[in-house]
């Protein structure tokens, strides 16, 4: 793991947007895997930034989100599609058809975990997935207990994620209890990853991940297993460490 330490979330966010206009730059059908969540907001500004004015080109670039709640359509504002869509998508252009978000309106989802998994390996396979990190240091959705092997699938929430995102649904009981997800080992496939992590609150996560064992209780950690990732922190997210 590369561990890089910035003086703000924004200087953080600059750092990883740079990490990936390099690669669209270099390769323009990439495959990105995106993240959701107030961690990677900034990237994805500067992302928009760097289109409007570096004319940084997203029209060959195809994109796999991480998860997505169960139960929710994509118009709900609280989707992680439509998340995508306010926040980075319809501010670029990349094609909306090269974006794939897990549909969490899918009936079957063992078999939608298999298909999900077989886009990505048909696309490539991930040349570079953002990830964030929760507090009990969940990546994606993979919570406390996942397998370090788990591929995309269905899981349920954790009560600390569940009170994390109720500020998001105006209360807990509004949070969706399952999300679909990429799996642990789904991540470990990608080429690189880059871990973003701002804010005291995610020190913690950040000191198990980096620096404890690997351990399913702490699914991020499993990224110390990865051959190349890149952690960006601000001094509070470092602080552990
Ligand atoms: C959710 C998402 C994760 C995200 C985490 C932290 O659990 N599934 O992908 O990393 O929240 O979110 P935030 O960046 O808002 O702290």
């Amino acid at each position: 793991m590369r561990v890089i330490i910035e003086s703000s979330a924004e200087q953080g966010s600059q750092r990883a947007a740079s990490i990936v206009a390099q690669l669209v730059r270099k390769k323009p059908r990439a495959i990105l895997g995106l993240a959701t969540g107030g961690t990677p907001l900034k990237l994805y500004q500067e992302l928009i930034r760097m289109h409007q004015s570096e004319g940084l080109d997203f029209s060959r670039v195809t994109s796999f989100n991480l998860d997505e709640y169960v139960g929710l359509p994509p118009t709900h504002p609280q989707s992680y599609r439509h998340f995508m869509t306010e926040n980075l998508f319809r501010h670029v252009n990349i094609d909306i058809r090269n974006t794939h978000v897990p549909d969490g309106r899918a009936l079957d989802y063992e078999t939608y975990g298999s298909q999900y998994e077989a886009m990505i390996n048909e696309a490539g396979g991930i040349d570079l997935q953002i990830l964030g990190i929760g507090r009990d240091g969940h990546i994606a959705f993979n919570e406390p207990g996942s397998s370090l092997g788990s591929r995309t699938r269905l899981k349920t929430l954790a009560p600390e994620t569940i009170r994390d995102n109720a500020r998001f649904f105006g209360s807990e009981e509004g949070v969706p209890r399952l999300a679909i997800t990429m799996g642990v080992g789904t991540i470990l496939e990608s080429k690189k990853c880059i871990l973003l992590a701002f804010g005291k609150e995610k020190a913690e996560a950040i000191a198990a991940t980096v620096e404890g064992p690997v351990t399913a209780q702490v699914t991020g950690s499993a990224l110390q297993f990865h051959q190349d990732v890149v952690v960006i922190l601000d001094e509070e997210s470092a602080s552990q460490l």
